[in-house]
């Protein structure tokens, strides 16, 4: 494997103050994504969709991820699953978008049907072929779990843990911030097929250094001055004081406040300082360059407010651009010959709320996947 020789120390950024960023190669090498796939996709849980898309029986969503498209659909017997999208006869997609299915999935091609636990209820002409059996043509299973209001799956047939495991504490935490997590309704998701690599997308979101140049309606509302960024075990927390503010986030009284969670690999919910409202940043990679983003935002009502759709036009027009265009930037600026393949993580001794500390947090957890130990394993 090409990547094998992508290898890093094992203390790469884990002095933050002294920092760089990952090399420019890991950002835009396909070898260097067709590893992260396996070694890290492959083999963690990932935040699909929140739970709310599949509540009911027969209600199912599908994911682009990968070279995957993954089904998630809750049974008749109330039971959530997700299956890789992919007929066991030749391979065609079973089922596209979301939505309320009937009680057996039919593949398009040659008609075999499926009931929602995967196991197949029928194919045309079967009873006349030779030793066919139903039972060997379910379709391909993965680990699914609800967590915090949300669907994670994970694609590791083997995999032992749990989304607990592997975040530990962030449920706590989360409802803590936003106890309405699991009463969230979609109010609107904008997507976006973003031509940058997966890391770049993260590495934008943590930090806020960028927010007083970038985001000035952002930050005329959430307070840099009041602001900092602690690290837990494979998630983070950015916490700010708010203000109500005309341009952005607008509330009564006198303060709320921001948190916003990134959770490994490539996903962050934001309580925003708006009360009930929450939104969620799905990152579906698809290849070393490109990114599907859905940007949820949920609030506990139904009915909109005038000032919740404003609030979403805003969002659409003004905060997510400014971020989608700041990382279609970077992605290009890392193939420049000008650029000098790393750029120095600017976190502070203090740990202000402009301090880049969040992002050497996160190269230093992607280093591990890239030691000489770790790279010698993979060869074998
Ligand atoms: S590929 Fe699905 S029925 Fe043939
Ligand atoms: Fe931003």
């Amino acid at each position: 494997m090409k990547a094998c020789s992508f290898t890093l120390p094992h203390d790469f950024c884990k002095d933050a103050r002294k920092a760089y960023t990952l090399p420019a190669r890991f950002y835009t090498s396909q070898d260097a994504f067709n590893y992260e796939a396996d070694e890290i996709f492959a083999k963690s849980w990932l935040c699909m969709c929140h739970v709310s898309e599949v509540a009911k029986p027969n209600q199912y969503v599908t994911r682009e991820v990968l070279n995957e498209s993954i089904l998630i659909v809750r049974g008749r017997d109330n039971q959530l699953r997700a299956f890789y999208n992919v007929c066991p006869h030749r391979g065609h997609r079973l089922i596209e978008g979301s939505g309320t299915c009937k009680n057996v999935i039919a593949c398009p091609y040659h008609a075999w049907t499926f009931k929602l636990d995967g196991t197949m209820a029928s194919a045309p002409n079967s009873e006349n072929i030779y030793d066919f059996n139903l039972d060997e043509s379910c379709l391909t299973p993965m680990k699914v779990e609800e967590y915090a209001g949300f669907v994670f799956i994970n694609m590791d047939p083997e995999c032992k843990t749990t989304v607990e495991d592997q975040l530990p504490g962030l449920k706590d935490a989360a409802l803590k911030a936003r106890p309405e997590m699991y009463d969230l309704k979609l109010a609107a998701r904008f997507v976006t097929r973003t031509p940058a690599n997966w890391k770049n997308i993260v590495d934008n979101y943590m930090e806020c250094y960028h927010c007083g140049p970038s985001h000035p309606d952002f930050a005329s509302s959430v307070q840099v001055s009041d602001y900092w960024h602690k690290m837990y075990k494979n998630w983070s927390l950015q916490w700010g004081r708010a203000i109500s503010s005309d341009s952005s986030f607008a509330f009564e009284g006198d303060s709320s406040s921001f948190s916003g969670f990134w959770l490994w690999p490539c996903t962050m919910w934001n309580a925003t300082p708006v009360p009930g409202m929450l939104t969620a940043i799905f990152e579906y990679p698809l290849d070393a360059e490109t990114t599907l983003q859905h940007y949820d935002i949920f609030f506990t009502n139904e009915e909109l407010t005038q000032y919740q759709k404003d609030l979403i036009v805003w969002y659409r027009d003004v905060f997510r651009p400014e971020d989608l265009s700041l990382v279609e930037s970077v992605q290009k600026g890392l193939h420049s010959r000008g650029y000098r393949g790393q750029g120095r993580i600017m976190a502070d001794s203090t740990g202000s709320g402009v301090s880049e500390h969040g992002i050497a947090y996160f190269h230093s957890l992607v280093a591990q996947y890239y030691t000489e130990d770790k790279l010698g394993k993979c060869d074998k």
